[in-house]
């Protein structure tokens, strides 16, 4: 096999990403790259610094790693891409565009893209959202996102290049703290109140959104990659989500753990981002079609953040 190419592999979800492909491929066979420099986070594997709004340098980075595969994650997210949306056009959009061409022109057998729960606008219906609905995104990230999963099934379905993808609901992880999506409080309520320190949320304490636990997202993720394409109904747009929560039902969770943690609320410009996504949706086609299953739920997240959260902090584990 060529080796597997993560673009954004410094994000929330690439550097956790990066060692869970490294664990299952081998890391002599995993290339991380991001638009930064170098990085000290992926011991014992490769790094490669990679513009994904430069067709060349995801050329260069395809042919000199003999790139068989492509996990993209190369973004801005939602908070972000509202206050630079020509910057969230030109990375989530020509970005992909960009890797999708390049990996059809040198051959790459599989690409992987995620997508979001942002695509949906506030004419969504808002509860069991399905795959086909009213998709009217507003926000840039949105927008991108949306033409983002339709690029791919038409480079699957015109060009045949194997582009697979899912629509991603805020992802609870503990290694890179998220700063630039809507769902971000969910990570920084934990790391609050490992710290000893009050939060005040941006989110209204009952603002309800689909997410999930980074394990269970990751092994989706391989699932979906690894899965008989003669068993899919779909190409980018499966949707994942372990539950709904809001910012009380957390908070309430974690005190559970630790009774003193305080939480105040007072909503920011992502509360309207929060406000136009759905607070369910529905997975129905993922569980059908290649057996998505998560196994963490609300409980079992806050035991695993608090744990893993408290070992980071006393060094015992990678942070
Ligand atoms: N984290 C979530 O909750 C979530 C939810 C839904 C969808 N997603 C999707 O998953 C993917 C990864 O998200 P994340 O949370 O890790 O994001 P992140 O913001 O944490 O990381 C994105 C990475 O992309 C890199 N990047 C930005 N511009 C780049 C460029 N021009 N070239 C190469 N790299 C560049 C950044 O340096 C960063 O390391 C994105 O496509 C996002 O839309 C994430």
């Amino acid at each position: 096999m060529g080796t597997i190419l993560v673009t954004g592999a410094l994000g929330q979800i690439g550097s956790d990403l990066v060692p869970f492909l490294a664990e299952e491929y081998g890391a002599e066979n995993i290339v991380a790259s991001d638009v930064k420099d170098s990085t000290s986070l992926f011991p014992g594997i490769a790094y490669r610094k990679v513009d994904v709004t430069s067709r060349e340098a995801i050329s260069r980075v395809i042919s000199n790693e003999k790139v068989s595969g492509i996990f993209h994650l190369a973004g801005i997210l939602s908070a972000s891409g509202e206050k630079n949306p020509e910057l969230a056009y030109r990375v989530n959009l020509d970005g992909t565009f960009n890797v999708l061409s390049e990996a059809k022109k040198a051959g790459v057998q599989k690409v992987f893209i995620p997508s979001t729960i942002g695509v949906f606008g506030s004419s969504t219906p808002k509860k069991n959202t399905p795959v086909e609905t009213v998709i009217r995104p507003s926000t840039m990230y949105g927008i991108t996102k949306i033409a983002s999963e339709l690029l791919g099934e038409y480079f699957s379905k015109h060009l045949g290049l194997d582009v697979r993808g899912v629509r991603l609901p805020g992802i609870i992880s503990y290694k890179t703290e998220p700063v630039a999506g809507t769902t971000d409080y969910s990570v920084e309520m934990f790391t609050h109140a490992i710290d000893g320190k009050p939060y005040a949320c941006y989110l209204k304490r009952d603002t309800q959104l689909p997410m999930m636990y980074i394990d269970d997202a990751l092994g989706a993720m391989l699932k979906l990659y690894e899965s008989d394409p003669a068993n899919l109904t779909r190409r980018t747009d499966y949707q994942l989500s372990a539950y709904s929560l809001t910012p009380g039902i957390l908070a309430d969770s974690i005190m559970k753990h630790i009774p003193d943690f305080e939480v105040t609320y007072s909503p920011d410009f992502r509360q309207k981002i929060a406000e136009m996504w759905p607070e369910s949706i529905d997975c129905s086609l993922s569980a059908a079609d290649w057996g998505f299953n998560p196994s963490y739920g609300i409980e079992e997240t806050v035991e695993k953040m608090i744990r893993n959260l408290r070992m980071a902090r006393d060094g015992k584990i990678a942070k």
